[in-house]
């Protein structure tokens, strides 16, 4: 059976998907991102179920979402950085690794039994209302199986685990589009762990330059290097034509079959992303060859997912 879709705006949907939280429930939340799976961040069983749906191995650890500041000190330490951090970015694509606090309402599966946890107050006027009906944080991980292509409408959510979840909230289409930047402040140091839908230059603007996490298989963050945002078809970077068998996703100038954007906007083509590369994956080619995007600005976090969509695959 596959899973209601109610329209994210509605208070009573609203109210429908904090109850089902509160049972342990799965419930795909729209973000300004992606679409999460969300689920009670201080129950085990839930993100047990949470895990086996998606597919996810359990040594990753999960993003706990908080309503904003208050609620996150109920969870990390807060050193000033994180503070002024948050006060700039927050409620928005930004996730803050910090120190776990012990009486912290999150189990040890959702943060892979770390001392540290992920924490975002998301953008999305829905998620922000499920969380306030909620009351604490929700742990949510990209709604879609494990390595795919993450999910940017309601409809990409119910294709992929519309039989393996509770409730999905359709609040239309991702703004922002690709996963949020992650940074760890640990030890009095600010390392970038995910590049993401927040510029990096706006936050070194805070912080001064930032580390890179070493690019080793180390659960640092064990999303980063792997296979990841994989379509079934293989991937060809940096292609100016298709070949044969390839469909070209095109930037700028390259038009291709699909133009993540004709003006070149980087911030159009991460929004588009996701979507595109479904779109051109469902025509069954052999191969995707994707245009090149400079790596600037949000071009960072697009040739990321980029690149780790084209890995090499178990
Ligand atoms: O935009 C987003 O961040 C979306 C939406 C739904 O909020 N969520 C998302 O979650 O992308 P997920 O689970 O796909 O990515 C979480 C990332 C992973 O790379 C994970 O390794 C890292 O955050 N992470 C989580 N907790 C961590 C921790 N304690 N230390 C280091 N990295 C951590
Ligand atoms: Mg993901």
């Amino acid at each position: 059976m596959t899973a209601p879709v109610l329209p994210a705006d509605s208070p009573d949907a609203i109210a429908r998907a904090a109850a089902l939280l509160r049972e342990g429930g799965l419930v795909a939340m729209p973000t300004e991102t992606v679409y999460g799976l969300a689920a009670d961040a201080s129950n085990a069983v839930a993100v047990a179920r949470l895990y086996a749906a998606k597919g996810r191995p359990r040594f990753n650890p999960l993003i706990a979402h908080v309503a904003g500041i208050e609620m996150a000190k109920r969870l990390v330490e807060w050193p000033a950085l994180a503070d002024e951090l948050a006060r700039a970015f927050w409620p928005g694509p930004l996730t803050l690794v910090l120190p776990k606090l012990k009486a912290a309402p999150i189990c040890d599966l959702a943060n892979a039994g770390l001392d540290s946890v992920a924490i975002r107050a998301p953008g999305h006027a829905a998620a922000q209302a499920l969380l306030a009906a909620f009351g604490g944080p929700l742990v949510a991980p990209s709604a879609n199986p494990s390595g795919g292509v993450s999910p940017t409408t309601a409809s990409h959510v119910s294709d992929g685990l519309g039989d393996r979840l509770d409730l999905i909230l359709d609040g239309g289409a991702c703004t922002v589009g690709v996963e949020s930047t992650v940074i760890a402040i640990l030890d009095g140091r600010a390392t970038l762990l995910r590049p993401g839908g927040l510029e990096r230059s706006r936050i070194e603007a805070i912080t001064g330059p930032l580390a890179i996490a070493g690019h080793s298989e180390a659960p640092t963050s064990p999303g980063m290097l792997a296979s990841h945002y994989a379509p079934t078809a293989t991937m060809r970077l940096n292609a100016t034509q298709a070949r044969d068998g390839e469909v070209l996703l095109g930037f700028g100038a390259i038009q291709g079959d699909l133009n993540l954007s004709a003006s070149g906007d980087l911030a159009e083509a991460a929004a588009k992303l996701f979507a595109a590369l479904r779109q051109l994956d469902a025509s069954g080619p052999k191969s995707i060859a994707v245009a090149p995007i400079p790596d600037e600005g949000l071009g960072e976090a697009i040739n990321d997912r980029l690149q780790r969509a084209a890995a090499p695959r178990d």
